[in-house]
């Protein structure tokens, strides 16, 4: 007997990736390129290594429930009040947070497909239903049809802007539209993981956009990607007001954040200009990948991430299969629809290189 609800019985499991000691013990590849789960090649700032001064202490007592510190250092960076911030243990902690606050069984969820997959889980766990907006045909977000189906007032709106795995995202008008549209007795979150490479003009920054709506609405970003700090688990979420974070705070569990994370989290603070340098290699390096596959006649989504989603133009499994056999693990998309897409993560030049290299020699 498995003793467990239905909504859990419904779960794909978490395709998380490959791990540099899985290909290891598979393939023996002489290098090894990791570019499936949209981490920094760059890592943290050299300051987070270098003064993160770790005692006893630090590993013997619980570490601050608050995060106070990290708090009101992102609260001042942000310019909003400290009351309106929650640290989580990586963003994907604040994800199931909002959706177990949230959602009662029957709920509607409406988010973008193909969809960052918890997105749709821990809407599903809740017994929560879940309505895709699917792409349109040119691969391009339908604004229309997420503003149409915001306005039929779901219980919760979710998205990540850019999108993962397609990277496409939305301008300041259509994130505009969209918090027209949804009615105020619905929740709006926008999962900003990828905001760092995204910033621009033609980018709409959810937080400042949102200052003008009065609403409900969670804007999350996290410290895993630009800010290199994806093995520590740290993310942080800004809410509309206090009220709802404090709710979101008796969801959590008490201790969700680890000390070091919360320190080195506060020294990768620090040095924003680290993170100016990996934003920047990750532009060039995914204009000279976008331009690589598109010269390879393959189908690109244009990307304001850290990552690249195409169309191999098979099913990706035994493509994906054959890059694996060269040292390069990237991610073969698993939704219905795009089981021919491939997200691959931009990682160093001699990364890319390799990528470029091994998927020349399968084409
Ligand atoms: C859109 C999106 N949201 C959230 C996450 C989770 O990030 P974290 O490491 O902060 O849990 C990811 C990670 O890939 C992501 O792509």
């Amino acid at each position: 007997m498995i003793l467990v609800r239905p909504e859990v019985e419904a779960l794909a499991p978490y395709n998380a990736g490959m791990t540099l000691a899985e290909l290891t013990a598979r393939y023996q590849p002489a290098r090894i390129a990791k570019l499936g789960s949209n981490e920094n090649p760059l890592g943290p700032s050299p300051h987070v290594l270098a003064d993160l001064a770790l005692d006893s202490a630090t590993l013997r007592l619980y570490p601050d429930p608050a995060c106070s510190a990290l708090r009101d250092r992102l609260a001042a960076r942000l310019d909003v009040a400290g009351d309106r911030v929650i640290i989580g243990n990586g963003s994907e902690d604040l994800l199931s947070v909002i959706c177990r606050a949230v959602l009662r069984p029957g709920d509607r969820v409406v988010t973008l497909y193909p969809s960052f997959p918890l997105h749709e889980d821990y809407a599903t766990l809740q017994g929560a239903t879940v309505e895709r907006i699917g792409l349109r045909a040119d691969l391009t977000i339908d604004v229309a049809a997420l503003a149409d189906a915001a306005a039929r007032g779901p219980r919760l709106v979710i998205f990540a802007n850019p999108m993962n795995p397609t990277g496409n995202w939305l301008n300041p008008a259509e994130l505009a539209t969209i918090a027209t549209a949804t009615p105020r007795d619905t929740m709006l979150v926008i999962d900003e993981a990828y905001f760092e490479y995204a910033q621009g003009p033609d980018y709409a920054d959810a937080l400042d956009l949102l200052q003008d709506h009065d609403r409900p609405f969670v804007v999350l970003r996290t410290f895993s990607k630009a800010w290199g700090l994806a093995g520590l688990r740290v993310g942080y979420g800004v809410t509309h007001n206090a009220q709802f974070r404090d709710r979101l705070d008796r969801v959590r569990t008490p201790f969700n954040v680890n000390a070091i994370a919360q320190a080195a989290a506060l020294l990768a603070l620090d040095d924003p200009g680290h993170v100016d340098s990996v934003v920047a290699l990750s532009r060039s390096e995914r204009d000279r990948v976008g331009a690589f596959l598109t010269a390879r006649g393959l189908t690109v989504v244009p990307s304001k991430g850290n990552f690249l989603f195409f169309d191999c133009g098979r099913d990706s499994g035994e493509f994906v299969e054959g890059l694996l056999r060269q040292g390069v693990i990237v991610k073969p998309w698993k939704q219905p629809d795009y089981t021919s897409f491939i997200r691959v993560s931009i990682g160093s030049a001699a990364e890319n290189d390799h990528f470029m290299a091994a998927l020349s020699g399968l084409l």
